[in-house]
């Protein structure tokens, strides 16, 4: 698959996930601008890509904030693009409904789903006068199979995956495909940090819960939004893509409630 010639933004790209969809993304030809809001982190992300001859650019930014939004398109468009969009950013989060302030429902929700309309919507326009564009959203097997603890990342998810429907329908006709990524139990920050405060025996009950013994990878995930970005994927849109080791096909799963609230 080439992207020679594309411009691609994605969003939380300094690490996890965004990371290995960047670096895929970079391995293919595209020239990509990685936004994320941790400047260090970023940093480093860059200049890893850059080592191994990534066409890559920084963009500092908060993608809740609907300037940064804009700015952030408008950098893409004067670089040529965005030929891809990969609006991915999102926030752990793990506690029972009664626990969960409003507060937590507004932060979560903003960067899932309000910052992933932000992004669409700032990058539509430019797409339709390029012809058309992939955009690709972070939905996750929280938008059909719910877990204890989990309500509101559900709620996130799945507000994403209609959401991404409905680019479909809207924008098909200008050339412009949206697919959600969904995926399982994946080693990111995010994952290891939460392994990190659950007792073993959770961890290795979350490993079992996988048909194929093991929680993902980021490559894994790059792989596939490599494959959505591509023209290989030229009649995909409007879909779903579970990419979860067989987690979400019943194999042990969801036996357990387990929460872990995050201060
Ligand atoms: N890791 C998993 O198991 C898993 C499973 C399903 C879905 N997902 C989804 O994948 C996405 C990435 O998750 P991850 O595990 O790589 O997380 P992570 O915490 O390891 O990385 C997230 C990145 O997003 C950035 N970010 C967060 N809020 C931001 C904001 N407002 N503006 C700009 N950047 C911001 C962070 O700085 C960080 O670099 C999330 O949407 C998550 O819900 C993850």
């Amino acid at each position: 698959m080439d992207l020679t010639g594309k411009v691609s933004v994605v969003t939380g790209a300094a690490q996890g996930n965004g990371f290995g969809i960047a670096r895929a993304l970079a391995g293919a030809g595209s020239q990509v601008i990685l936004a994320d809001r941790n400047a260090p982190r970023l940093e480093r992300a860059i200049e890893e890509l850059r080592g191994s001859g990534g066409d890559v650019t920084p963009f500092v930014c908060d993608v809740t904030e609907e300037d940064a939004v804009k700015e952030l398109m408008r950098s893409a468009h004067e670089l040529g693009g965005p030929h891809v969009l990969v609006s991915q950013a999102g926030l752990d989060y793990s506690a029972l409904i009664p626990d969960t302030s409003l507060e937590d429902w507004n932060r979560v929700m903003g960067v899932d789903v309000t910052a992933t309309f932000l992004c669409v919507r700032e990058a539509i326009p430019y797409m339709v006068d390029l012809g058309g564009g992939s955009i690709i959203t972070m939905s996750g097997t929280y938008a059909w199979v719910a877990e204890p603890g989990h309500a509101l990342h559900a709620a996130a998810k799945g507000a994403i995956m209609s959401f991404t429907r409905g680019i479909a329908c809207e924008w098909g006709h200008k050339g412009i495909r949206a697919n959600a990524l969904n995926p399982g139990w994946i080693n990111t920050p995010m994952v290891s940090d939460t392994f990190e405060i659950r007792p073993a025996e959770q961890t290795d009950e979350v490993v079992k819960w996988h048909a194929l013994g093991r929680i993902g990878e980021i490559d894994e995930i790059g792989n596939l939004a490599l494959f959505l970005a591509s023209d290989a994927s030229s009649f995909c849109t409007g879909a779903a893509f579970t990419i979860d080791g067989g987690q979400s096909a019943g194999v042990n799963s969801f036996q357990k409630p387990i929460t872990v609230k995050h201060e």
